[in-house]
């Protein structure tokens, strides 16, 4: 076979790496196999590689000569003050908070574009639930595409600024995500398109690995004990657990046991409440109601595979309510000096959770995932109760209004 190929997750049946994301015998959905490769080339090639997600080349569904672009490789922050509060000596935070439109979304639309262009599509298009629009209109200015991007109306107004201004054509919907998954799904039968989360989905999800990849070498080349990752549609969830299984298979990490913890926010947590009712398939939620917007899917694609993949890693998929979530925002913030959007508010609401119950040993090693940033978002957060003085330019007038004495300790 050549480097890599398509296999179907239902029936097995395998096709060569081309524009197709279902499978024509079951319609059962696609996955890129990859063929065996050397443990030590491949980690010389990584190591060798360019400071970006595309150090990871031999293991993304790409050809030809890779653009230069700084996305990914972002920091794994060792999180002492967090960890502390919450009794775990190694804890580490991947900071996606930094990429280039500011949420992980550039790492699945940097594979995915590449594949547009592979196919000869001139526009590139999404269903997004806000951070995927902006991703996917600054690639498409970098490299000279079309883009349409699909939210719905309910949109955080900033998130919509930036797909704007990197010139994509904007559909709001008035309706949730999942019509205007189904909107999407319509359009795509007539119009040419490349809808980088739908028709480029097996190569789309890719990206999510490269997350596990980077957590994995920025430790010295070993798994993390445990990870904690927000879910909407549910891809980077699973395709963490694939990304675990490849640097396993192909020899550059030792095996060990990862459990693969999710994270969701109650007013659409379709997956977490049937982790937790026991059932086999989710119920989907019509009317998702949160302030994580960006995590508000009623109907994952990757819902019934997260569930199956919490249970066989021994890890758990939970719940947190808004006033949990924009308190975790408030408490990376003021502990770690990183601002997320509500999707890393319900990821640190999860670890909070998990470390309070003893899921987690005081040594494991424990990765949490912050895949958006909290600029995008500045009405989640309630900063109404933090210290604030408005005053004259006068020295006098400062030090009435702001006496040394009032100031509290950092813990
Ligand atoms: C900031 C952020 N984190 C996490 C996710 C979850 O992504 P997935 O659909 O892969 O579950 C999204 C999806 O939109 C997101 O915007
Ligand atoms: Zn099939």
């Amino acid at each position: 076979m050549s480097r890599y190929q398509l296999r179907c997750r239902g029936c097995q049946q395998t096709y060569p790496a081309q524009d197709l994301h279902t499978c024509a015998a079951c319609l059962g959905p696609l996955e890129v196999v990859y063929a065996p490769m050397g443990a030590a080339e491949l980690r010389i090639a990584i190591e060798r590689g360019p400071r970006s997600l595309w150090r990871y080349a031999p293991l993304l569904p790409v050809d030809g000569e890779l653009p230069d672009e700084a996305i990914g490789l972002t920091p794994l922050v060792h999180a002492r003050r967090l960890g502390a509060e919450l009794g775990l000596a190694r804890l580490y935070l991947k900071n996606d908070t930094v990429n280039p439109s500011f949420s992980f979304k550039d790492r699945v639309v940097a594979v995915a574009a590449q594949k547009a262009k592979e196919f000869g599509y001139d526009t590139i298009a999404c269903a997004s639930t806000g951070n995927l629009a902006g991703a996917v209109a600054a690639a498409a200015a970098r490299h000279g595409l079309r883009a349409v991007v699909f939210v719905p109306s309910t949109v955080e107004p900033a998130k919509l600024v930036a797909p704007l201004a990197y010139g994509a054509t904007l559909v709001e919907v008035d309706g949730t995500y999942d019509e205007v998954n189904r909107l999407v799904a319509q359009v795509a039968e007539d119009r040419r398109w490349a809808f980088v989360n739908f028709t480029l989905r097996p190569y789309y999800v890719e990206g999510s690995k490269t997350l596990l990849f980077e957590a994995a070498e920025q430790l010295g080349w070993r798994l993390p004990d445990a990870v904690v990752i927000p879910i909407a549609s549910g891809a980077m969830y699973v395709n963490t657990g694939k990304a675990a299984r490849e640097l396993v298979e192909f020899g550059i990490v030792a095996p060990q046991r990862l459990r693969i913890f999710g994270a969701q926010p109650a007013g659409c947590a379709p997956v977490a409440e049937a982790f937790a009712s026991g059932a086999e398939r989710y119920a989907p939620v019509r009317t998702p109601r949160t302030i994580a917007h960006s995590l508000a899917i009623g109907a994952p694609a990757d819902g019934n595979a997260a569930l199956a993949l919490a249970r066989a890693t021994e890890a758990s998929i939970v719940a947190s309510d808004d006033d949990a979530i924009r308190d975790a925002i408030l408490r990376v913030a003021r502990s770690e000096g990183i601002f997320v959007e509500p999707a890393g508010g319900v990821t640190v609401a999860a670890l909070v959770q998990l470390a309070r119950s003893g899921a987690l040993a005081r040594d494991a090693v424990v990765v949490v995932y912050l895949t958006g940033n909290g600029f995008k978002t500045p009405d989640a957060v309630d900063t109404s109760g933090a210290r604030r003085v408005r005053v004259a330019p006068r020295l006098d007038a400062f030090d009435a209004a702001l006496p040394e004495r009032d100031l509290v300790e950092v813990a």
